[in-house]
């Protein structure tokens, strides 16, 4: 498929609303610790901004999870590629996402970690394609709703390229 990308929401943007989204987390948080669960590997480049402005003690851990289906599509359950590390029993959790699309990942994801017992668990994402819900979960902290269109950058892939791209752009068909 050739294709071209289209610039969405600039580098800057992303980090006006980042620095908004972690002021609002350390109030919510003050007082606490929290423990942040980065989903590989979309999440990544996200969590690193964010973390680097939560003023609360923090620590991190990865899972990874892949949905059923092909690269732009999700159904179905999930299947837990890279566990977490650590116990999350009786921690403040903060799952961290870069994309909510039809929902579930998180869903499936959600109610595989509150069988863990945390003390409580939120979660936040970068992007939310709210039109594309199949199933309900409404994320605690939301950077962007945006339309549904396939997009790359700041952590996001298309068939595991333009990650690095430090803005979100939209996939367009030529
Ligand atoms: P969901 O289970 O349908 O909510 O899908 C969530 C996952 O699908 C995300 O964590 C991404 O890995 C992937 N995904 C959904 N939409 C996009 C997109 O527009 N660009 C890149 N990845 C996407
Ligand atoms: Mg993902």
């Amino acid at each position: 498929m050739n294709y071209h990308i289209e610039e969405m929401i600039s580098a800057k943007e992303i980090q006006e609303r980042i620095t908004e989204l972690a002021n609002r987390i350390n109030v919510d948080y003050v007082g606490k610790e929290l423990h942040v669960i980065s989903i590989l590997k979309g999440s990544v480049f996200f969590a690193c901004e964010l973390l680097k402005q939560i003023t609360v003690p923090v620590t991190m851990d990865f899972m990874q999870v892949s949905s059923y289906g092909n690269n732009m599509v999700s159904n179905g359950e999930i299947t837990v590629l890279k566990d977490l590390d650590e116990e999350i029993s009786g921690k403040d959790i903060l799952i961290i996402e870069d994309i909510i699309d039809t929902g579930n990942t998180l869903y499936h994801l959600r109610k595989l970690l509150l069988t863990r017992n945390p003390q409580s668990l939120k979660i936040i994402t970068l992007l939310d394609k709210t039109d594309c819900r199949t199933v309900e979960i409404v994320p605690d902290y939301c950077g962007f709703q945006i339309p549904d269109k396939f997009v790359v950058g700041f952590g996001l892939d298309y068939a595991q390229k333009h990650r690095n791209l430090p803005y979100i752009g939209a996939i367009i068909q030529d």
